[in-house]
């Protein structure tokens, strides 16, 4: 059109009124009688390219282009704009944690090993868990079992060979199954080299742990170890006192010295190249003290000092969580990042630390804006809901996590490891099942020790093997290690052994096992496999709201919504006595609500709202369908880790 305006075209204008094509006077009846055919010239091609049936439709043609590919622009962006995150591996499914030497033992010496772990796979597919930590293979004088490593890059012959490790890998990641190693940086084994090095001076070991001077009879100040007494030990090959956390075969490495920083990365290097999908980072308010070595204060400043001799008899001001901790963890997970840029290959870090009242200290290792650090801290406090069982302290409890979390983070509930007592035994039998759907029907991660998932109990062992408790019984943590109770075969079908196993296994065993409890929907592994599958295929339970209905002495009440969804999930467990809840008050839930699960055997099918019967340790999944959205007029009862809005009508969620 332009060409009008400006340059006279006399071809462009005749073909536009005549809808034909300019040719040299003389030779129309040639041209005339030319079609357009391949490889035609190209000055005869542009006489036709320019006629209106060629033209307007190539231009359509252009303008389609040009709108699909800015449509499918702004769609793209409208797609990465409005989706909430998609949800990483280690938040879709509960942890295991598995205490190797009590797993399963396949080589019939009494002990469990990693081809024993490779046999029971099938059980986290029975129980529809996909990441499972193992607690320390590396080789150890097993002095703390494990957790006084004499090498990093090699795994203790008791547990087997470099070979079986990769060969349990391989087959883990065939099934789907995440393997989280445990990684201790706190401290090694006596016997490791470097300390060894250490201690005879040889450069650049003579640093490399904690040596300050002092005579046999007096350390250097009045700090003690977690397992009791001095945490000095003077060594007669240094005629100095080296520092010591734990026992004192575990020596603790000197974190002031860049060297010991490269070399402990240097041991996640190694083992993020085998494949490893991420590490539970051990007791790490350890790793650094104060360098001026001044007395801690007395938690009882008239307490004759000399009797001083155990952790909680001190403020651990200048032994723990000391500053310059955080840049080598959120350093570490940077170098875990770079290991996880593949699809599906996010390396995964769980700090563990107990903090007790200072939780302010767990949340902080959740890393900051600027700087990411743990996927999230362990979260230890449900450990003391049975110091006082009730509904109460059960919100107080969860409440403590949701209520100190920084935002947008990630929630996560422990109820047993290896150094804690086993729910059946602290709680009692009859709560097992109502704080595996606790754990199970939260927000967030849960982690269940082996043998939780049947309920089973602490076992007063003929003969201690635990240090700590060799220190003090009442501390031993061999109670919740026995050997895991798969069958009523002899040794509980974990090991063929005929000398015995290397801690006794449970008496009740022939009818608490996995085997016995498998056969029956409504057994305590039953209900535990039922609530990880719930959590799986229902996003309410996955990625919707929380909030907090009811506590009482008795029973703890929560919802889970999600806005969109009419389907939402009411959960009351009793802690107490048998009671029955009215919740009429509660305009978002229907007038009946339909028994998904129930941890006793009921005849009900549907339970009215303002009447809910629960007995003492029974807990209760109902579903519901509703409309309204109890967060919209409650937002200091609720949270929700990552907002997300479901569209029924595509079947999606999105950001909202
Ligand atoms: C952690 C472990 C514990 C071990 C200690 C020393 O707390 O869980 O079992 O004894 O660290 O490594």
């Amino acid at each position: 059109m332009e060409l009008r305006e400006g340059i006279q075209n006399a071809a462009f204008q005749e073909e536009e009124e005549d809808d034909d094509v300019f040719v040299t006077p003389g030779m129309e009846n040639e041209y005339n009688q030319i079609k357009p055919y391949p490889g035609m010239p190209k000055e005869v091609l542009m006489l036709y390219s320019s006629k209106a049936c060629y033209r307007i439709p190539r231009e359509i043609l252009f303008w389609l282009i040009i709108v699909c590919t800015l449509g499918l622009f702004a769609m793209t962006i409208t797609i990465v704009v409005v989706s909430p995150r998609c949800m990483s591996w280690w938040q879709l499914t509960p942890v295991y944690q598995v205490y190797p030497r009590s797993f399963r033992d396949s080589n019939a010496d009494g002990v469990g090993d990693l081809q024993g772990i490779k046999e029971k796979l099938s059980h986290f597919e029975y129980l529809n868990i996909k990441a499972i930590w193992i607690s320390p293979f590396y080789k150890s004088p097993m002095r703390d079992f494990g957790y006084d490593v004499e090498d990093f890059q090699q795994i203790d012959p008791l547990f087997g060979t470099m070979e079986d490790f990769d060969d349990l890998l391989a087959s883990m990641h065939d099934k789907g199954l995440k393997l989280i190693m445990d990684y201790i940086p706190n401290h090694t084994s006596d016997k490791h080299m470097w300390f060894q090095l250490s201690r005879n001076g040889t450069e650049p070991y003579k640093d490399y742990y904690i040596w300050v001077n002092c005579t046999a009879d007096k350390p250097p100040n009045n700090w003690v170890s977690v397992f009791g007494n001095s945490s000095w030990e003077f060594d007669e090959m240094r005629q100095q006192c080296y520092f010591h956390q734990f026992l004192k075969e575990q020596p603790d490495l000197n974190f002031r010295n860049p060297r010991v920083i490269e070399e402990m990365t240097d041991i996640i290097h190694f083992w993020l190249k085998k494949g490893v999908d991420g590490f539970r980072m051990d007791a790490v308010k350890h790793m650094l003290e104060a360098a001026h070595l001044r007395n801690e204060p007395q938690v009882d400043p008239d307490q004759d000092p000399s009797t001083v001799d155990t952790e909680f008899e001190l403020y651990h001001d200048y032994t723990y969580t000391q500053a310059g901790l955080h840049e080598i963890l959120t350093n570490w997970r940077r170098e875990l990042d770079k290991y996880s840029r593949e699809p599906g290959r996010y390396r995964f870090m769980v700090t563990e630390s107990y903090d007790y009242e200072e939780i302010d200290k767990t949340m902080r290792y959740y890393g900051t804006n600027y700087a990411k650090e743990s996927d999230f801290p362990f979260n230890f406090y449900l450990l003391y809901l049975p110091d006082d069982l009730s509904g109460n302290q059960a919100k107080r409890l969860v409440d403590l996590w949701m209520s100190n979390m920084p935002k947008g983070k990630w929630p996560n509930w422990v109820v047993g490891n290896h150094d804690k007592p086993r729910i059946a035994s602290s709680a009692g039998k009859e709560y097992v099942r109502a704080i595996n759907m606790l754990l199970l029907t939260l927000p967030g991660t849960p982690t269940t020790y082996y043998g939780e998932e049947i309920g089973m109990v602490n076992v007063n062992v003929s003969v201690i093997q635990d240090p700590f408790g060799q220190h003090d019984p009442s501390n031993s943590r061999d109670p919740q290690r026995t050997p895991m109770q798969w069958s009523d075969d002899p040794n509980a079908g974990f090991s063929e052994s005929v000398n015995g196993t290397w801690l006794d296994v449970a008496p009740d065993y022939s009818t608490v096992n996995v085997e016995i409890q498998q056969a029956s929907a409504d057994s305590t592994i039953g209900q535990y496999r039922a609530l990880s599958l719930l959590r799986s295929s229902e996003m309410v339970l996955s990625r919707g709201w929380f909030c907090y209905i009811w506590s009482d002495t008795n029973v703890f009440a929560y919802l889970r919504e999600l806005d969109g969804l009419s389907k939402g999930f009411l959960v009351v467990l009793n802690f107490g006595n048998n009671i029955t809840t009215n919740l009429s008050w509660v305009r978002e839930l229907p007038d009946t609500l339909t028994v998904r699960l129930s941890t006793e055997s009921i005849n009900q099918k549907a339970i009215s709202k303002s009447s809910i019967p629960t007995s003492q340790g029974q807990g209760l999944l109902l579903e519901y369908s509703s409309s309204q959205r109890f967060h919209l007029s409650h937002q200091h009862e609720c949270y929700v880790s990552e907002k997300a809005c479901y569209l029924p009508a595509l079947d999606i969620l999105y950001k909202c």
